[in-house]
């Protein structure tokens, strides 16, 4: 009898294992590590909807083709609310989530409002997935394929000829959404186009990024390699407006910015009013993804402070780096890559933890 029972409970935990390591395979795999940070363990794995969903990218990858066809700057919007995701509370799909009686929406965020983009792809991936593979595929993970597949869809349709050129990367996966979100952390957490190096660095290094995660990921790579004709990645008059006419509150401009740029800059972003007038982040490469944004701030010709900086902030490793990606292009790719996948192992949410939403504005 006692035994009987014994030989039941086994059974139930070995179903409850398997089912487990299944439904939720990021739950408890002990390969290792600790930090639940950029580069450490954090139970995401590339073959996550193996079995589950296994067209999940192909469905992600389509929808992004036609919408990124009909608007090529909306790589750069999916590739941006993966990382303004990824800094408040993990990559938990956590800004996806709007207005209700319990969540105040990070989309009303300084840092978002008026600017954040790419909600309604984000939405036609979702349903897709959900009619292919219902409660299966995170919102979560959609934005952290979507950020992946921007980039590569915009390499091939960007690049002349051989496309070789950008980076892709393995993407782990397993991410599950939130059923919070945090306005007061979007307000804090992500980085403001005056930041310091200093302030930089400090909010990197809150999420477990380092010097070098920051150099090739503020890259603000999209914006700053893509531009040319397609005007892929830009920035309001508002966020660059301080560099112009004050910098340091004594009414003189930025003294790294270039003259001939910033002139150009004014007339575009007047002293008062415009602020929603936009430039690109990269005037001058063409539509490639490439270094050239390295370049633009060693010239003193980045647009946001927060670009600048990583040059003229006196902090030796960012200076470093920055000459390093002008001049080895394939260094700076790979360092891409390999950031892009700490950015999105940021505390993510496994296991048992948060939900599968079914549509990614709200909780089930
Ligand atoms: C270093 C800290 C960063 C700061 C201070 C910063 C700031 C900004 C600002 C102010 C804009 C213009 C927004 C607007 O005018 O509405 C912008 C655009 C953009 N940022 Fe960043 N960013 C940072 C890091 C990143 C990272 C890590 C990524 C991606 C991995 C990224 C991707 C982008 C993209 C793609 C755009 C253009 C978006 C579009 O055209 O819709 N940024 N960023
Ligand atoms: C950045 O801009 C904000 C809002 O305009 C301002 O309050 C703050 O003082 C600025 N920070 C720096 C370092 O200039």
């Amino acid at each position: 009898m006692a035994s009987s029972k014994v030989f039941s409970s086994l059974i139930t935990m070995a179903f409850l294992s398997f089912t487990s390591s299944l439904a939720f395979p990021g739950y408890n795999f002990g390969w290792g590590g600790t930090g639940h940070f950029g580069g450490g363990y954090s139970g995401l794995y590339p073959k996550f909807y193996q079995f589950s969903c296994p067209q999940t990218d192909d469905i992600v990858m389509s929808v992004l083709e036609r919408a990124i066809a009909k608007e090529p700057r909306m790589a750069a919007s999916l590739l941006r609310l993966h990382f303004h995701d990824c800094f408040v509370q993990g990559c938990d799909a956590s800004i996806l989530l709007d207005d209700s009686t319990t969540i105040a929406s990070e989309k009303k965020a300084g840092p978002n409002r008026n600017s954040i983009r790419g909600f309604e792809v984000i939405d036609e991936i979702k349903a897709k997935l959900e009619e292919a593979c219902p409660q299966t595929v995170s919102c979560a993970d959609i934005l952290a394929l979507a950020a992946r597949g921007s980039t590569v869809l915009l390499t091939k349709t960007s690049w002349s000829g051989d496309q070789s050129g950008g980076p892709n990367w393995e993407l782990p996966l397993g991410r599950r959404d939130s059923k919070t979100a945090s306005l007061n952390g979007a307000n804090s957490n992500i980085p403001a186009p005056n930041s310091t190096i200093q302030n930089l660095i400090t909010l990197f290094n809150r999420q477990g990024l380092n010097q070098v995660d920051l150099v090739a990921l503020s890259g603000e790579f999209i914006g700053q390699v893509c531009v040319g004709g397609h005007t892929i990645g830009v920035a309001r008059c508002v966020t660059f407006k301080q560099r112009l006419y004050n910098q340091n509150g004594n009414n003189q401009p930025d003294a790294t910015l270039d003259r001939t740029y910033s002139n150009g800059l004014r007339t575009v972003c007047p002293k008062t009013g415009g602020d929603n007038n936009i430039s690109p982040l990269d005037f001058a490469s063409p539509v490639r993804f490439d270094n050239t944004y390295f370049k633009l701030i060693l010239w003193g010709k980045g647009l946001l402070n927060s670009d600048e900086v990583l040059m003229t902030g006196n902090v030796a490793q960012t200076v470093e780096l920055v000459k390093t990606y002008a001049t080895d292009e394939g260094l700076f790719f790979s360092q891409f890559a390999k950031s892009m996948v700490n950015m999105g192992n940021i505390s993510p949410l496994t296991g048992f933890n948060g939900e599968i939403r079914k549509n990614c504005r709200r909780n089930n």
